[in-house]
């Protein structure tokens, strides 16, 4: 069996059970657990001096490869073009964004490091895939260096129409570098139709004219949608097994049979925060039967503090919650328990299983895998319902959720309120159609489904095609 070798700007540390972690992290570890390989990137350090050697740990069937990040690169490169440039960009939220030239100089520096320090550690027979936005040209750096092996790229995020596209000065040159890998898969049809027409506009020379999926055997490019998934079971694992934390039986204790609608998020303004607490608060204003009957328990862990946009929204959620808190509490009951940090997943699987509502709504997600850890954590005979945003990847497979627009600050209201009110036999019919979702496409079907599509590449470049 070939060796899995999988990429990404941040590598979960072994012993750091995924507290905090996003999606990425996530699936990528479930994936190599299962096939067993390489993991190979940052380490989460920042060095005044180079970037060294990668340091090894193995850990069961997969072997860490991490290495550290020099400050500029760091600021640059992550804080900079990654996260302040792409991230916008991809997530329709202008307001944000900023380029500087710099900045894309230095991201593509750090994807040559990534590309040095890789090499050595790379087999004949190895198959590579590269994971998001931070390492776009990761591929073309590969090929640079002699790599032949098949390569393909996973976007975790969604991938921006091309208008949206456009407002990058070097989109064009990221669209080339797209082009480098041998697979390119997204989370849904409709990212994958935006990545079709960038790459056939004109002005790039119509890059995509050389698919594959178009008949024509000059083609270099799959792409093609691999929805994310879960590892269902564990998850349903983790929840139930009996030996509940102990910050879940305060959590129990302290809800005092209360319903619980919660929600948990990296602290990032795409994730909608701001509307959402809004929206709680017009849950208490229109339906005030709900006020010390309901209580929203948001975990929102901090991420990318070098950003200003993030410390920015962590002080808007704070006074935020406290007005709400102001205006309802009462001496025995908090409307809102908003905690910024973070838990560790079998206690976050326990809390969902206790909660009657999940609130998932990003004003744009790539896939967000809450949304479906969320539903296979429930209680079959008597789950609690999902309110999610219609913009998260996941609302075009989990179309039996109670789907709102994250911006309509009413509709949420009444989406929160439908799903409190909602009959068992009707929780129990949406959360049948949802499981069968995420049963049929799980996390082994995800990284199944793009290995094979990369022993396919090579079977192709081995036959000259
Ligand atoms: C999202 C991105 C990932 C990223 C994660 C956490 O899920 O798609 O690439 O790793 O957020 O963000 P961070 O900047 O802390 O790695």
């Amino acid at each position: 069996m070939s060796r899995l070798i999988a990429v990404s700007n941040r590598v979960a540390q072994p012993t750091g059970n995924l507290k905090s972690a996003g999606g990425l992290a996530i699936g990528i570890l479930a994936a190599l657990q299962d096939h067993g390989g390489v993991w190979f990137g940052w380490n989460g350090k920042t060095t005044s001096g180079e970037t060294g050697e990668p340091h090894i740990r193995q850990v069961g069937n997969i072997t860490y490869a991490t290495i550290d990040l020099n400050e500029t690169a760091f600021e640059k490169y992550y804080n900079g073009f990654s996260n302040t440039s792409l991230w916008p960009v991809c997530h329709y939220l202008l307001g944000y964004f900023r380029y500087d030239r710099r900045e894309y100089d230095e991201y593509r520096r750090v994807n040559t490091t990534f590309a040095r320090k890789l090499l050595p550690l790379l087999q004949p027979d190895d198959i590579i895939w590269v994971h998001d936005y931070h390492l776009i040209p990761l591929a073309s750096e590969l090929r640079r260096a002699g790599v032949d092996n098949p390569i393909g790229f996973f976007l975790h995020v969604p991938f921006p129409d091309i208008e949206m596209l456009r407002v990058l000065p070097v989109y064009t040159q990221l669209l080339r570098c797209l082009c480098a890998y041998d697979v390119v898969g997204f989370h849904t049809p409709r990212d994958l139709a935006a990545f079709n027409e960038a790459v056939s506009q004109e002005e790039i020379g119509g890059l995509l004219k050389a698919n594959r999926r178009n008949g024509d055997q000059t083609q270099c490019v799959d792409a093609d949608v691999f929805p994310i998934g879960i590892d269902v079971d564990s998850c349903y694992a983790l929840a139930t097994d009996g030996r509940q934390s102990d910050n879940t039986q305060r959590m129990i204790h302290h809800l005092h049979d209360r319903n619980l609608i919660i929600g948990v998020d990296r602290l990032d303004y795409s994730k909608g925060l701001e509307e959402r607490f809004c929206a709680v608060e017009r849950l208490f204003r229109s339906y005030p039967e709900n006020r010390g009957q309901v209580s929203f328990i948001q975990i929102a862990p901090k991420t990318r503090a070098g950003i200003r946009a993030y410390g920015d929204i962590r002080h808007a959620l704070e006074q935020k919650a406290g007005q709400i808190n102001g205006e309802f509490a009462d001496i025995d009951w908090v409307p809102i328990r908003y905690l910024n940090r973070a838990f560790d997943r079998a206690t976050l699987m326990e809390f969902f299983h206790e909660a009657k509502v999940g609130l998932v709504t990003p004003i744009r997600d790539g896939m967000n895998l809450v949304a479906k850890e969320f539903v296979a954590a429930q209680n079959p005979e008597d789950p609690g319902a999902l309110v999610l945003s219609r913009l998260a990847g996941a609302a075009h497979e989990l179309t039996d959720a109670v789907l709102v627009n994250p911006y309509d600050i009413d509709g949420v209201a009444d989406g929160i309120q439908r799903a409190l009110t909602m009959p068992l036999g009707e929780r129990r019919e949406r959360y049948a159609g949802m499981i069968e979702v995420l049963r049929r496409n799980d996390i082994t079907a995800w990284r199944t489904r793009f290995v094979d599509a990369l022993l396919r590449a090579r079977a192709r470049m081995a036959s000259g095609a």
